[in-house]
Parts: structure tokens; C-alpha cells; sequence
């Protein structure tokens, strides 16, 4: 039989996960699980670059997420779900790494830069920050993934990875396996106020543990054309986020062509869209909700998915970091075993 690829995906654990996870990324996963060895890895690590003051957050965070995981349909069985700062190897690999980039080079990866900006780092960058990029090499080597299903924004981090492997490769032994990047159609959802992307720093966001209440809530608020003024105006589609919420959650297709219609010809109100969306939503995030309640109280049972994942993981980072080591002659004879 031929060996199945690999593929590596991760999160940083700052928050529970919401609809633009899942349409950006979570239902990608639960699809390539069948078909590929998948890796999920919870990037605390990570997560501490930019949440280095408040560490304590990680811990419940880590279990929301795998709790949004399980509640999604990633099945433990099929995709090893595994913490990054449980993986000793990552952290080293990431050390000799750290000689194969130059500080020039990192200032100039976009997402770096983007994120830099945002987070107000531009003044006294620290130096975990920027090397953010090279820990996550070696998050993605480690695993010798082959593919990394990622979002545009995204890309940049990849080929970071590619050239830090390119260099280890020529300058020592080809040892590391060169990902490429799965960049499918991943959708990007609007927040709830209309801005581009969906984020728990914007409070913008659904939670796929929200319950229905707070979902009618949310929809109810949400932002729409700002250019109607009543429900006998006509009104926008393309950009209005009710819309683009119901065209990636509303399985009832010809009901969303008849409201695009309404609405433009200002035959129906933003309440009733609204009210159409809320149904559609809880409709949608139901048995989300029914599987996340089996795990809700139970921090035992999500700690025992975390423990055998990453000890399926850690064979894994291992048995490549002994062949790092191989490639860079620093097995040495007094290596311990
Ligand atoms: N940087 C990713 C994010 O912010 C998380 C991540 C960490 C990751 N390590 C990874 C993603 C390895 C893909 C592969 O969401």
C-alpha cells in the first residue's frame, strides 16, 4: 500500500475557535483527516509570543479548543492532536535552525510584519516574536509533514520553511522532508460588524460553543448595508456579511436566492434575513453543540486525547530530530541513547 502524506495544521490556543475557523480551516480538516496522516498541532508556544504576560490563559484554552475539535468532527483516532510545548524536539530543532535565517530576512516576512504592526511591536520587538517563523519550521519539519493546508496569509510562513530546509539540506545531508502548501479555497468569513476577518481580539466573532441565545443575539446586531435605511429601500448584497453568512451556512439554497432577491428589490427587511440567518446558524451549530456537551465537564477525557496524541507525536519529532542530529555529525559518541 502507498504511504498516505502528511499534512500539519495548527492553532494557537488563545480562545475558543469560531465560524471563521471553521470555514477558513476546521472543515477543511475533517475531510483530509480520511485521506491524509494528519498532525494538529496547538501551538502554545506560539501562543506566548504575543501572550508572553498572561500564560496562565493557555491551559483552559488548549482544552477549549480541542473540545471545539472534537465537537467539529476531528476524530482523535485518525488525526493526532498534540501540544507543542510538550514536543522538546521542536524547540531544539528550532535552535540550529535559528543559523539558517538571517534577522534581515525575518523583518521582511509579510505576516511578520503585518502582525507586528497590529500588535504594536514596531518599538520594542521581542525577539521571540520575530523568530516566530522559524519555531514554526520546525513545528512543520518535525512531523516531516509533506502538506500544510493553510490561508493565504499564511503563505509567507511556508516559505520560510522551505528555504530554512533548502539551506539544512545543501549545507548538511538531505534529512528534511520539503512541505508545500495546501492552499485550497479557503473561504474567509466577515465579522459580525462587517470587517474583513473574524477575530476574538475584535469581538467580532461567533463561537461554535455559543448557544443558541447568544447566537440571536449576535445575528441580531450584526452589521448590513449601512445605505438602507428602511426595508422598502433596495439593498446591497455583495458584501453584506448576513449574506455572505447565509451563503456559507444555509443549506436551503433557494431560500438565500429568494431573500438576495427581496432584498434588493426591498421587499424584505434586515429583521426577517436576520431572523432566517439565526435558524439557519443554530440549525447548523446543533450537533456541534450536542457533541461539545459529551466533553463539556470532562477535562479528563481531553486531556487523555491530548496525552496519546502527543506521544504519538513525540515518536515522530524524535526519530527526526536523531537524524538532524545524524546529518550535523552532533550524534556525538557520548550522545546519550
Ligand atoms: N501560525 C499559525 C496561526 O497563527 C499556527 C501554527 C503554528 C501553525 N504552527 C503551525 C500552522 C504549523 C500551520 C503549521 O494560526
Amino acid at each position: 500500500m502507498k504511504k498516505r502524506k502528511r499534512i500539519l495544521t495548527g492553532d494557537r490556543p488563545t480562545g475558543r475557535l469560531h465560524l471563521g475557523h471553521y470555514v477558513g480551516s476546521l472543515v477543511n480538516r475533517v475531510k483530509l483527516q480520511e485521506d491524509y496522516e494528519t498532525f494538529i498541532l496547538i501551538a502554545d508556544v506560539q501562543a506566548l509570543t504575543d501572550h508572553f504576560e498572561q500564560p496562565g490563559i493557555l491551559l483552559q484554552n488548549i482544552r477549549e479548543v480541542v473540545r471545539d475539535y472534537l465537537a467539529v468532527g476531528i476524530n482523535p483516532e485518525k488525526s493526532t492532536i498534540l501540544v507543542q510545548s510538550m514536543i522538546p524536539e521542536i524547540a531544539e530543532m528550532s535552535l540550529y535552525y535559528l543559523n539558517l535565517v538571517t534577522v534581515a530576512r525575518l523583518q521582511r516576512n509579510p505576516t511578520v510584519k503585518d502582525e507586528m504592526k497590529q500588535k504594536g511591536f514596531e518599538q520594542n520587538l521581542p525577539a521571540g516574536f520575530l523568530v516566530y517563523p522559524v519555531h514554526q519550521a520546525a513545528d512543520i519539519t518535525a512531523f516531516q509533514a509533506d502538506l500544510v493546508p493553510v490561508g493565504k496569509d499564511q503563505l509567507p510562513m511556508i516559505e520560510q520553511t522551505v528555504e530554512i530546509v533548502r539551506r539544512f539540506n545543501t549545507l548538511y545531508k538531505k534529512t528534511i522532508v520539503e512541505p508545500k502548501a495546501l492552499v485550497g479555497e479557503v473561504a474567509r468569513l466577515p465579522g459580525t460588524d462587517g470587517q474583513a476577518k473574524m477575530g476574538k481580539s475584535l469581538g467580532n466573532a461567533i463561537y461554535l460553543s455559543d448557544g443558541a441565545k447568544t447566537v440571536e443575539k449576535k445575528v441580531m446586531k450584526m452589521y448590513t448595508d449601512p445605505t438602507r435605511l428602511r426595508a422598502t429601500d433596495p439593498g446591497h448584497v455583495e458584501g453584506n456579511p448576513v449574506f455572505t453568512y447565509h451563503d456559507a451556512f444555509n443549506p436551503d439554497k433557494e431560500e438565500v436566492a429568494a431573500l438576495k432577491v427581496r432584498y434588493e428589490k426591498g421587499t424584505v427587511g434586515d429583521v426577517e434575513v436576520k431572523r432566517r440567518l439565526v435558524e439557519a446558524l443554530n440549525l447548523f451549530l446543533a450537533p456541534i453543540r450536542e457533541r461539545r456537551a459529551k466533553y463539556e465537564q470532562d477535562d479528563k477525557k481531553i486531556d487523555e486525547v491530548l496525552i496519546k496524541g502527543t506521544h504519538r507525536a513525540r515518536t515522530v519529532a524524535r526519530e527526526t530530530m536523531r537524524r538532524v542530529r545524524g546529518a550535523m555529525q552532533v550524534n556525538y559518541p557520548f550522545s546519550s541513547p
